[in-house]
């Protein structure tokens, strides 16, 4: 029966590969630019990759510069230190959900990245490797592959720049060795920083193995001075076996405490409406196991125009006119799609004939297909693409230290049960993923091994509109940060996730300290990292609706939207939450039906 049932399932998933595969020769387009300027380079805006920070604002430089090499980076900075000008460095693409790629005030200067993307030095003997900062996660794993290394973990979106990944802590997920934050990896890095008019406005720091102030500059929030060039101990190239089981979700609590001893790869996804447990059973094994498998994630494969614009309408008539049957109805979709589709893996490049996937980890790791290809005039793109009317959502990423995870665990799961139905929304965009961290060195990077669980939600292109069940989205995130001590992701998050964060980092004075010294005039500094660090103002937005928008936590019914009938209320499993909550009903809703 369940080889039958195998077979079947192989059949239709090869049928829908071809289709997908053929969908996607079409090409891709290239995401947009971050920074756009009106005159040649002056007169600039700069946004995300999504083409709107939290607050929704658009952030202004009064010029921007596109360094190709480490002499005209410190060119750039000195510029920059002379006239005390406020100065930011924006990457390739700019992904970080927070404003953390605006320069300070509104007539700073960019520093691009965009084409610092060489590779400097390959030293395979001792396995490092040298790469320029702006080089894409996609680039700097084909490097290591070639030298026939390999950076052991990373984030699952190889578009992201080394920069920028370093910068906001970004990882994979191991418990195992130094862990899957990227920092762990590197041992030396240059980084420009500004200077006494005596040094000639800037200088270039070289940090090694053993300096403390490496522990600084590997996750820094941009705010030390510009990273030139990062050195990786590398691993010799090795291979993964990849198998996803899915399981009913109840005995997950306890599982998560042990998954991540046992595999080194391991990671779980949960969905909350369904009662499953995804779990990725993944390990290394050695370069001599059979297997060519590809990691082709459909989520990052560039997607048509069409497809993405009737996507999102569909959402949008389902969040405002649907009723929560059809909701839920919708939400199981994505899911079985993806698993029949084996979430995009295949054994060979082309077709999924069954698990395990065996691969090299170059192959592995990471992907992100939507940047690839060739220019196709926005017939097809990214989904997240800012050009196109397509999905638009909020992501939240926060960090449980292990301890604490089985009954930080059992409160979500008791929240669920209270109204499994509200949370058809994080089934709709695959459920909660969760990963493993471990404790770093790094003085922003997690102070304790820890579980980082990462959600993606719709978020309206209208300001102020409430999003349905906003109020269990929210409680599980302030239960997350305020109960559990949650560290939330640098790089995703809306603003309230990140007030007064700073206090949890038993570093943090250690890491002011050290940006006293690099840029003592603050250049590098703006209102968010000043907000975030607990220099000067708080990461909130207070005001009507500031609530809805995640700018707050609501202490007021002004801060929700009570002319829509939504209230600031006390949380239902945390009750020292405060969320918004929907209490009178404005149309007949027919969900009872
Ligand atoms: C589809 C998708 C998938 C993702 N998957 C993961 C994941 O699996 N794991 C994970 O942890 N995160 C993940 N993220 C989040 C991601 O890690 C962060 O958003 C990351 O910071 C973005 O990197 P970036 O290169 O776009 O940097 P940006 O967002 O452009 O920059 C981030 C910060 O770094 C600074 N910076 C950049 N380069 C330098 C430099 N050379 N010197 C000094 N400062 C610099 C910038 O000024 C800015 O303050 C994902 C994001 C997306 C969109
Ligand atoms: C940016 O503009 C300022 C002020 O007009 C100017 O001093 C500076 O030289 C400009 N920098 C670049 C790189 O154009
Ligand atoms: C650097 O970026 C350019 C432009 O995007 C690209 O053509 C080139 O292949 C990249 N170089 C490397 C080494 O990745
Ligand atoms: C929801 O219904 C209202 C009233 O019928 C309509 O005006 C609105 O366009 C609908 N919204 C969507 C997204 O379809």
């Amino acid at each position: 029966m369940a080889v039958m049932q195998g077979q079947a399932g192989a059949t239709r998933v090869a049928v829908s590969l071809v289709l997908l595969l053929l969908a996607s020769l079409t090409g891709g387009s290239p995401p947009p630019e971050p920074v756009s300027c009106a005159r040649g380079t002056s007169d600039c805006t700069v946004t995300s990759t999504y083409g709107s920070f939290p607050d929704r604002a658009v952030c202004r430089a009064a010029n921007a510069t596109f360094p190709r090499t480490e002499k005209e980076l410190v060119a750039a900075v000195a510029a920059a230190a002379a006239s005390r000008r406020k100065v930011k460095v924006a990457t390739s693409h700019s992904h970080s959900f927070p404003k953390l790629a605006c320069p300070g005030g509104r007539d700073g200067t960019i520093i691009s990245t965009e084409r610092l993307n060489r590779t400097v030095r390959v030293d395979a003997a001792r396995r490092l490797l040298t790469v320029e900062s702006g080089m894409l996660l996609r680039d700097l794993v084909r490097a290591a592959a070639d030298a026939g290394l390999a950076l052991p973990h990373s984030p699952y979106w190889y578009g992201l720049t080394v920069g920028g990944l370093l910068a906001t802590g970004a990882h994979g997920s191991s418990l195992w060795g130094k862990g899957s934050a990227v920092h762990e990896y590197v041992v030396a890095l240059r980084i420009v920083t500004p200077a006494p008019a005596s040094q000639g406005f800037a200088v270039v720091r070289e940090l090694v193995a053993g300096d403390p102030d490496l522990d600084a500059a590997k996750v820094s929030l941009g705010v030390l001075g510009v990273i030139s060039q990062v050195t990786f101990e590398l691993q010799p190239q090795f291979k993964r076996s990849v198998t996803f089981v899915t399981r009913d979700d109840k005995d997950m609590a306890e599982k998560l405490s042990v998954w991540g001893g046992l595999h080194e790869f391991g990671d779980v996804s949960w969905l909350p409406r369904q009662g499953k447990a995804i779990y990725r059973e993944d390990d290394r094994v050695d370069v001599s196991t059979p297997g060519n498998g590809l990691n082709n994630y459909i989520g990052f494969r560039a997607q048509p125009t069409l497809g993405l614009l009737t996507a999102r309408k569909a959402e949008e008539r389902l969040e405002e006119n649907g009723t929560d049957v059809a909701r839920c109805l919708a939400a199981r979709l994505p899911a079985a799609t993806f698993e029949l589709q084996a979430y995009g893996f295949t054994n060979d490049g082309f077709f999924f004939t069954g698990y395990p996937v065996v691969g090299f980890q170059h192959r592995i790791q990471a992907s992100g297909t939507c940047i690839n290809g060739a220019d196709d005039g926005l017939l097809s793109a990214c989904t997240w693409d800012s050009r196109v009317r397509g999905p638009f959502f909020y992501q939240s990423g926060f960090s449980v230290a292990m301890p604490k995870v089985p009954a930080f665990v059992a409160d979500m799961q008791r929240l669920r049960d209270l109204n499994p139905r509200a949370f058809c929304g994080m089934d709709a965009k695959m459920g909660v993923l969760m990963r493993y961290v471990r404790a770093s060195s790094a003085y922003l990077g997690k102070a304790e091994d820890s579980l980082d669980f990462d959600v993606t939600y719709y978020r309206s292109y209208d300001e102020g509109t409430p999003r349905k069940h906003a109020d269990v989205f929210d409680e599980l995130e302030q239960m997350a940060l305020r109960k559990y001590g949650a560290l939330p992701h640098w790089g995703k998050n809306r603003n309230f996730a990140f007030d007064g964060v700073i206090a949890r980092y038993p570093a943090a004075a250690r890491f002011l300290e050290v940006k006293d010294r690099y840029d003592p005039d603050g250049i590098f500094s703006s209102e968010w990292s000043d907000q975030v660090l607990g220099i000067r103002g708080s990461p909130n937005v207070v005001g009507p609706g500031c609530a809805i928008e995640g700018l707050c936590v609501c202490s007021d019914d002004l801060h929700c939207a009570p002319e829509q009938g939504y209230f600031c209320r006390p949380g239902k499993v945390y009750t020292d939450a405060r969320v918004c909550a929907l209490e009178r009903r404005r149309t007949r809703l027919v969900d009872e039906l």
